[in-house]
């Protein structure tokens, strides 16, 4: 696809560059005159190529700064990409994320090219289950619905009833227990506990659990929050769905990614601490240049691997690893799992 290399800029187009990347908060990030520079240098040729393309970026909420300010065309949580993809009218989409991120935008784009920029960008929920270990479940339980998470590769939402994500798992899983006694969730065990405690439904026996975890959220523990209760007076603590249930009892809010920014949005606190991956903390405060952030956040070592390097390459000159395809059946049985939860996600709430 490449339809030529991306022009290199003269130093003044350097310079006014870097100054745009400064005003959108990188400099407030701690990015000094020099990494400036070095990311001017590659997402002035990026912006250059996107419209020649066709291509769209979407990047996930963890993705480096320079990326999501820099390039990316919208920044999001698991939910919003996914739509935003199904909805683009681009030719190209090159994923800054996960590659099960990037496997849902192709099932829902067939026709499109899709390149993931970090073909190793891979995900510990997604490797914990196969789409075997879902057919057994189904035939352990029979009769009940399974509910995948989008962290999940396509072999295995191909084999669901109905995707979730962070945003809508709540809201999808009351709806299918209004017509179900037991409900199957996979593959976060945390997730799938703190989901239970919300519905006030067994875990393990009304919503079945996979054992599956997030290697980024698994690691935040209790041990911290009393001493920042203690130093920050009034902060408002929130943590991502992915955490241990045990933390929720202890804290201000429990959710996804895109319902902690609209909580930090909509509320006035003196602090608020964000436990999640760090690339959320990074945008809150790009976001919300007024407020105060504790810092208390892990990296995630997949989403993290994808530089604007490797974005100028996907679209200069793609490798083939970075291409993503689904092939059949897999990918038409993944979408239909991945469109009920459109349907279930937007339609009307459950009891
Ligand atoms: P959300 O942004 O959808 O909350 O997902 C978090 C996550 O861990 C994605 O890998
Ligand atoms: Fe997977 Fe956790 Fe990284 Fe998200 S943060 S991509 S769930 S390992």
């Amino acid at each position: 696809m490449a339809e030529g290399k991306a022009p290199r800029p003269t130093p003044a187009e350097l310079a006014a560059e870097a100054d745009r990347l400064k005003g959108l908060g990188l400099g407030g990030l701690g990015y000094c005159d020099r990494d400036l520079e070095r990311a001017a240098a590659l997402t002035w040729r990026i912006n250059g190529l996107k419209g020649s393309l066709q291509a769209v970026i979407p990047a996930h909420v963890y993705q480096r700064p320079e990326i999501l300010l820099g390039v990316a065309d919208f920044q999001g949580d698991s939910y919003q990409l996914a739509k935003l993809c199904a909805e683009s009218r681009a030719k190209r989409i090159v994923f800054c994320g996960v590659r099960f991120m990037a496997e849902t935008a192709k099932i829902l784009n067939p026709e499109k090219e899709v390149l993931l920029p970090a073909p190793g960008a891979g995900c510990s929920l997604s490797e914990s289950i196969t789409a075997g270990d879902v057919r057994r479940l189904r035939a352990r339980h029979p009769g009940a619905p399974v509910a995948v998470y989008i962290n999940t590769s396509a072999e295995v939402k191909g084999e669901a009833d109905v995707v979730v994500t962070s945003a809508n798992a709540e809201r999808i899983l009351r709806r299918l227990f209004a017509e179900h006694s037991r409900v199957v969730f996979a593959p976060d065990e945390f997730m799938g506990r703190n989901l239970a405690a919300k519905l006030n439904k067994a875990p393990g026996e009304e919503l079945i659990i996979w054992k599956g975890s997030c290697v980024v959220h698994e690691r935040f523990d209790a041990f911290a929050i009393a001493l920042y209760r203690k130093s920050y007076p009034g902060v408002r603590i929130l943590v991502h769905m992915e955490c241990r249930p045990e933390l929720a009892a202890l804290v201000d809010f429990v959710g996804g990614t895109g319902d902690m920014l609209a909580y930090v949005q909509k509320s006035r606190a003196p602090y608020y601490m964000l436990m999640t991956e760090c690339g959320l903390g990074e945008l809150a405060r790009t976001r919300f240049p007024d407020k105060n952030f504790v810092f208390m956040c892990r990296l995630c070592p997949y989403m993290k691997l994808t530089g604007l390097a490797q974005v100028l390459r996907a679209l200069e000159n793609p490798a083939a690893a970075q291409r993503v395809e689904v092939p059949e059946p897999a990918a038409g049985k993944a979408r239909g799992a991945i469109r009920r939860m459109f349907e279930l996600a937007e339609g009307p709430a459950g009891r």
